[in-house]
């Protein structure tokens, strides 16, 4: 089995995939330039494995950099996680979002290319649904650009398009777009986990940081939705089953399917107040909480139709809310500041 080539696999899912990966006998090498993640997470994928990962620090801009990673490895397949992914700081720095995401693939595709690597997973987000019609959401559902409710989801379309526009003018190539739902939790040896710098902006995270006592209380935004209890509801996932889906993916990629895209979800959407009743139950914990106003560009519910995934890389979410929620706790109260506990 030739090498996995893991661009941002220091980061949250990255981390929790080198570990399926390792798991699953693949060799991997990593790149990534450690701008929200430290090496630390590998050395844990490291021991806890028993395998070795070839780390190399290289930022996706660095065109010579990238060509030399692949001048040495021998690399069957890439795994794209490298990206900037906090929404709010895409409105701000919308410049350095799509440089960084749009220019850093293009790159990262043109390295493969000279180099003849033809498999690509890429990160994609339900973010491209934008503002959802018909619940469920389909692989079909409509993706338009003017209706992702922020640059950093634009990122995101805009590089499904580019590689499909590849694939196209390349047949060759094989990409398979993964679009998550939303990540949460940890790997269940609490080695590993989110580790959000500064203040998170996700609700998981936010919430058990709450219930390790370093932040006060949460913020709901919003309990006027049309939703079971007015507040947001999502498709929680855990992330070890997101990363199980990428190991499928590389291995359906051996089919030579050209363009797949699939969504990685549960189906199930929880709201903002069964999370919290969830974390309570799973940390023992109260979560204190305030209602807040709306934020700006959120919508009111999102979930997935998981079933193309489980008809074509016999896919599914194993992993329910509790255990999510157990999972995120462990990795939380071991390490109440993240990788630098
Ligand atoms: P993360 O920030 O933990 O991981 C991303 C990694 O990429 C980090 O280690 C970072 O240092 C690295 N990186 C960023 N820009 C780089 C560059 N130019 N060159 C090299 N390395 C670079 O984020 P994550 O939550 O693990 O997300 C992984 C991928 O999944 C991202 O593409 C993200 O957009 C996508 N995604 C995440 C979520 C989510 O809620 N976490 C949801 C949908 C999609
Ligand atoms: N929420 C709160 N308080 C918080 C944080 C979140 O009430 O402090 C609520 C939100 O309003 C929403 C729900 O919790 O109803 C989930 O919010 P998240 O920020 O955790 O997740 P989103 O679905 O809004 O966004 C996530 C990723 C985006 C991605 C999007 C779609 O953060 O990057 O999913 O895939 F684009």
């Amino acid at each position: 089995m030739r090498r996995v080539l893991v661009t941002g696999g220091a980061g949250y899912i990255g981390s929790h995939t080198c570990l399926e990966l390792l798991n699953a006998g693949f060799e991997i090498t990593v790149v990534d330039n450690l701008s929200n993640s430290t090496e630390e997470s590998l050395q844990r994928v490291s021991t806890l494995t028993g395998k070795e990962i070839a780390f190399v620090e290289v930022d996706l801009q660095d065109v010579r950099g990238l060509d030399t990673v692949f001048s040495k490895g021998d690399f069957e397949t890439v795994i794209h996680f490298a990206a900037l992914k906090a929404v709010g700081e895409s409105v701000s720095q919308p410049l350095q979002y799509y440089q960084n995401n749009v220019t850093g693939t293009i790159n990262l595709c043109q390295a493969m290319q000279s180099h003849g690597v033809t498999d690509l997973v890429f990160s994609s987000s339900a973010t491209v649904y934008g503002l959802p019609k018909i619940l469920p959401l389909t692989e079909q559902s409509e993706t338009l650009i003017h209706e992702v409710t922020n640059p950093y989801g634009r990122t995101k379309l805009m590089v499904e398009f580019v590689l499909k526009d590849w694939q196209r003018a390349c047949p060759e190539m094989n990409i398979a777009l993964l679009r998550y739902f939303n990540p949460v939790g940890a790997h269940v040896s609490g080695q590993i986990g989110e580790d959000p710098s500064g203040l998170p902006n996700n609700l998981l995270p936010y919430v058990s940081q709450v219930a390790v006592g370093k932040l006060e209380k949460l913020g709901v935004f919003g309990d006027d939705y049309e939703t079971s209890d007015g507040t947001g509801v999502r498709d929680y996932i855990h992330v070890v089953d997101l990363a199980v889906g990428h190991v499928l993916a590389v291995k359906k990629l051996s089919e030579k399917p050209g363009v797949v895209t699939y969504n990685l979800g549960t189906g199930i959407g929880y709201s903002v107040f069964q999370i919290i009743a969830a974390f309570e139950e799973a940390s023992g914990r109260k979560i204190p909480f305030e209602i807040l106003p709306r934020r700006t560009g959120d919508i009111a519910a999102c979930y997935a139709d998981p079933s193309l995934a489980k008809l074509e890389l016999g896919w599914t979410a194993n992993r329910g809310i509790q255990e999510m929620c157990v999972d995120g706790w462990r990795w939380q109260s071991n390490n109440p500041n993240g990788y630098a506990s």
